[in-house]
């Protein structure tokens, strides 16, 4: 992406869908207007405009977007231009019914709903390069236009008989033989064994379905068509001669991983240019459902706002490493959703607050879905920064017009970067395994994505700014950072057990827990105890894990005397995975078990390894026990805690920081409550920063604490 535009500004604005109302020039007009009230700096526009743009096959029609684009340019608005393949025409799916995607269950979808297209579909494809080209033709180079919205959240999968040719095909590639293939999906289990390829089928319920390796197989390859799917909406831009840079946007829930589209978004790395997501976490739970939810033992973590606002950190930081730099907010709500069981609109504050909380982890843009509401169908009740009555004065519209003025005030921040010095292993591959995996605990207990969530959490807690990465990065990127936890890495393959072995043997420190090292990429049972090829970096074998009822009285020492607060709860419960680990371990037991299968045996163990630690978590720790742990890492191995220079602080603040080439530090305090909240600094002269409920603030100051300047309040 030009650095230009990134890096010279906060941008502003959202999803405009001016093809709505083309019959109302009024509210043409009027729109541009109120843009330029509210501040409004760049616009998404094409998202779905398919049938507006090639009402008829053949038949094109853009001179409402040639006016729209004027008229943005000239009142100094840019545009990402989406292609529109997000949804398609009526006439398209009637003529050519093939372009719609095959159920499981081998019913091919009606015309109707979004992203309902088979990517392996000629035609659809044919339609996309012809309709995509065009606009490149027409808008690649126009000065306005910034950046390619390329299709609108990928995700879904087609089984018609084409995608079942192609699933074919790339595994012909993935195994040359047959009998590789047989050996990597054990398919003699059960007499399953393939002898012709054309026997091969995605995994359906009333089909295969028990096949791990098919299924994680189809899985790659549903990622694998979506990105070739992509790379072809590319090259149709590119004959259309525009250079500009390509983004899609994408979606994950910080909720709970039912809503994830099922892709490995590593792989669409090197296809972007910049990452950018859409982000709409349910806030303001009432007390009767601000529980802990999926971990059931876990007693330590309600979802109030504070927690939510830590998950979608995470998300934020894992679309920041996706970019490797700054990302975009491409959506978010200015006020409510129309799609949660219940859709809660943002309090007071909240606009401002959840802008500088994305903008602190690195988002150069604070982007809404939408505009302007709809007036009819499945998105008219969605937040909008214009209303149905087209109103100014009322309160999302002031919040958002004051949040326009305050992030020109930030364009400074643009070119800071947050530094990362942990990283928190979050790999899709890995998370599919575990959740097709029979295994000793079938329930939503395994908690791949949470448990992953709540050592970031922890992190977090301790002041840690951490990246998320695969843990398939080479060596040189992994030893940059000084802490990498892997939570849960079932499929360790050869090549990551190896680099993550020579990260700690060149002095990394490594995290690991329950769970490690079972199988290889192809989900096939290491012959060895785990962790299998990771063993010896942690210097222990588990010869057995057994599964625990969240009622089991098991617990640990608690590891640290920092956690203790009195000789009473000296000991933690521990939940979901008990480790035996076999006597014969060279790491130093850290901290044992009190009851079950392993008790007395190790429980948390650290292996001192070339110049570096692996530390091995051999059960599922509380929240706060996992605290007290990092806190001792991290203050052993003087990781910097952007907490340095806090004395005390309310729980509900979270800080963060960027950091500019030139050394100047943005430092962000974000309350996430409903209350006033307060920090206190070590430095006495340091004045103490108060925030009212849901408020925010962003201080700029030199890397000497004492010195907080250009307070923007
Ligand atoms: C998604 C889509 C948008 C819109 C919003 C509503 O993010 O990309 O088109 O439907 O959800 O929240
Ligand atoms: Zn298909």
């Amino acid at each position: 992406m030009s650095t230009d535009l990134l890096r010279k500004s906060i941008l502003f604005g959202g999803d405009y869908n001016p093809d709505q109302w083309l019959d109302r020039p009024d509210i043409l007009s009027q729109d541009i207007k109120l843009m330029k009230m509210a501040g409004v700096t760049v616009v998404s526009v094409g998202i779905f405009s398919w049938s507006t743009l090639e009402p008829q096959e053949g038949v094109f029609c853009f001179d409402w977007l040639d006016e729209v684009i004027e008229h943005l340019h000239k009142e100094g608005i840019s545009i990402f231009l989406s292609t529109p393949t997000g949804a398609r025409p009526a006439w398209m799916a009637t003529k050519y019914p093939q372009v719609l995607r095959v159920r499981a269950d081998g019913t091919r979808n009606l015309f109707g709903e979004r992203h309902n297209h088979c990517y392996s579909s000629p035609i659809y494809r044919e339609k996309t390069a012809i309709i995509n080209k065009k606009l490149a033709q027409r808008y690649g180079n126009h000065p306005a236009v910034k950046l390619w919205h390329i299709s609108n959240e990928y995700g879904g999968q087609c089984h018609c008989e084409l995608c079942q040719q192609n699933f074919r095909e790339y595994l012909k590639k993935r195994y040359i033989t047959l009998e590789a293939l047989n050996k990597a999906w054990w398919s003699t289990f059960w007499s399953h064994t393939i002898t012709s390829w054309d026997q091969i089928h995605s995994p359906v319920l009333h089909g295969e379905n028990s096949v791990h390796g098919l299924s994680i197989d189809w899985m790659r390859f549903v990622t694998h068509m979506t990105t070739d799917f992509m790379e072809h909406e590319v090259a149709a831009v590119r004959a259309g001669k525009s250079t500009l840079p390509v983004t899609t946007n994408m979606m994950t829930s910080a909720e709970d991983s039912a809503s994830d589209p099922g892709l490995d978004y590593w792989k669409f790395k090197n296809l972007i240019d910049i990452a950018s997501w859409d982000s709409y976490p349910a806030w303001h739970l009432p007390g009767h459902l601000n529980l802990p939810r999926t971990i059931e033992a876990e007693q330590t973590l309600p979802v109030d706002d504070y927690r939510r606002a830590v998950e979608e950190g995470f998300q934020h930081d894992l679309f920041r490493s996706l970019s490797d730099g700054p990302f975009l907010l491409m959506e978010s709500t200015p006020s409510n959703v129309n799609w949660q069981q219940i859709s809660k609109i943002k309090k007071p504050g909240m606009i401002r607050l959840t802008a500088l909380s994305a903008i602190a982890h690195g988002a150069n843009s604070v982007q809404y879905f939408q505009w302007r509401k709809t007036r009819g169908s499945f998105e008219k009740f969605h937040g909008a920064f214009i209303g149905h009555d087209g109103k100014t004065d009322n309160r999302v519209f002031k919040e958002l017009s004051e949040l326009g003025s305050l992030l020109k005030q930030l364009s400074k921040v643009a070119d800071s970067d947050v530094k990362a010095e942990a990283a928190v292993v979050y790999n899709w591959e890995n998370r599919w395994a575990i959740e097709t995996s029979k295994d000793a605990v079938n329930t939503n207990k395994k908690a791949y994505l949470e448990t992953v969530k709540k050592h970031h959490y922890a992190l977090v807690q301790q002041g840690i700014q951490c990246d998320i990465i695969s843990g398939e990065e080479s060596l040189k990127q992994l030893c940059s950072y000084r802490l990498i936890v892997a939570p849960m890495l079932y499929m360790a393959t050869l090549a990551t057990s190896s680099n993550l072995e020579k990260y700690v043997e060149s002095g990394g420190i490594l995290v690991a827990t329950y769970r490690t090292g079972y199988v290889d990429q192809s989900d096939l049972c290491y012959e060895s105890f785990p962790p299998g090829p990771l063993s010896q970096l942690f210097g222990l074998e588990v010869e057995e894990c057994d599964a625990l009822y969240h009622e089991e009285p098991i617990t640990i020492v608690i590891p640290f005397e920092a956690n203790r607060t009195s000789r009473a709860n000296s000991y933690t419960q521990v939940s979901d995975y008990q480790d035996v680990i076999r006597d014969s371990h060279k790491a130093e037991v850290i901290s044992r078990f009190n009851g079950g299968l392993a008790h007395e045996k190790p429980a948390v163990l650290k292996n001192t390894y070339g110049k570096g630690e692996a530390w091995y978590l051999a059960s599922r720790l509380q929240a706060q026990t996992l605290q007290g742990l990092y806190k001792n890492i991290i203050q052993e191995a003087k990781i910097y805690s952007v907490h340095t220079d806090v004395a005390n602080k309310s729980p509900s603040i979270l800080v963060k920081e960027r950091t500019g080439s030139d050394g100047r530090c943005f430092c962000f305090f974000l309350n996430f409550s409903a209350t006033t909240a307060s920090i206190r600094f070590t430095d006495p002269q340091r004045e103490d920063i108060t925030l009212g409920p849901w408020g925010s603030m962003m201080v700029e100051k030199d890397y000497s604490p004492s010195e907080a300047k250009g307070v923007v309040k």
